[in-house]
């Protein structure tokens, strides 16, 4: 039988290394595991994204006692943008998360779920997301959700 190759590159350094704006998206990611509302898994994620016309915004997971009502903090804000500037494509988002012990060390990746609706939003808006996943010993630098999920299901599959 062959065998397909499926490849991805990301990049992957220091905080500092990155240009200021995607600095201060890490750091707003950061700040943003604060307003978690994470009761039961005390795992905090924040999200913090940028719109192509420069107006940042963040999100946070929020928990509830029925598990599956919860929501991560991407998704958090996405919906959040989509919702209040639905005209306006998400260029960057930045993801950071801690557990009782701190923030993660390596860099933390998306639920599959959110990868899904990061992918709709790229296609909706014909612009790829650059990624950015935080961890203490550095963060990832994703150009496309499509490294993040090959082999994806899309909507012009129903068709
Ligand atoms: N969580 C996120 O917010 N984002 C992810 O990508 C992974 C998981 C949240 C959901 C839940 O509140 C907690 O982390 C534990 O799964």
């Amino acid at each position: 039988m062959e065998q397909i190759e499926l490849r991805q590159d990301i990049g992957f350094g220091r905080v500092e290394e990155l240009p200021q704006a995607d600095q201060e998206l890490v750091r707003m990611s950061i700040a943003a595991t604060d307003n978690a509302y994470a009761k039961y898994s005390e795992f905090r994620v924040g999200a913090a994204l940028r719109l192509k016309d420069g107006t940042t915004l963040i999100g946070a997971n929020q928990e509830n006692a029925s598990y599956p009502a919860g929501l991560c903090a991407e998704r958090a804000a996405i919906f959040a943008a989509q919702s209040q500037y639905p005209d306006q494509p998400i260029v960057t988002i930045a993801i950071a998360a801690r557990n009782v012990k701190g923030l993660l060390a390596k860099p933390v990746t998306p639920c599959g779920i959110c990868r899904q609706v990061m992918l709709e939003i790229e296609q909706r808006y014909h612009t790829p997301i650059r990624i950015l996943l935080y961890g203490t010993q550095g963060v990832y630098v994703i150009n496309g959700v499509e490294t993040l999920l090959p082999l994806s299901f899309i909507g012009e599959d129903l068709k």
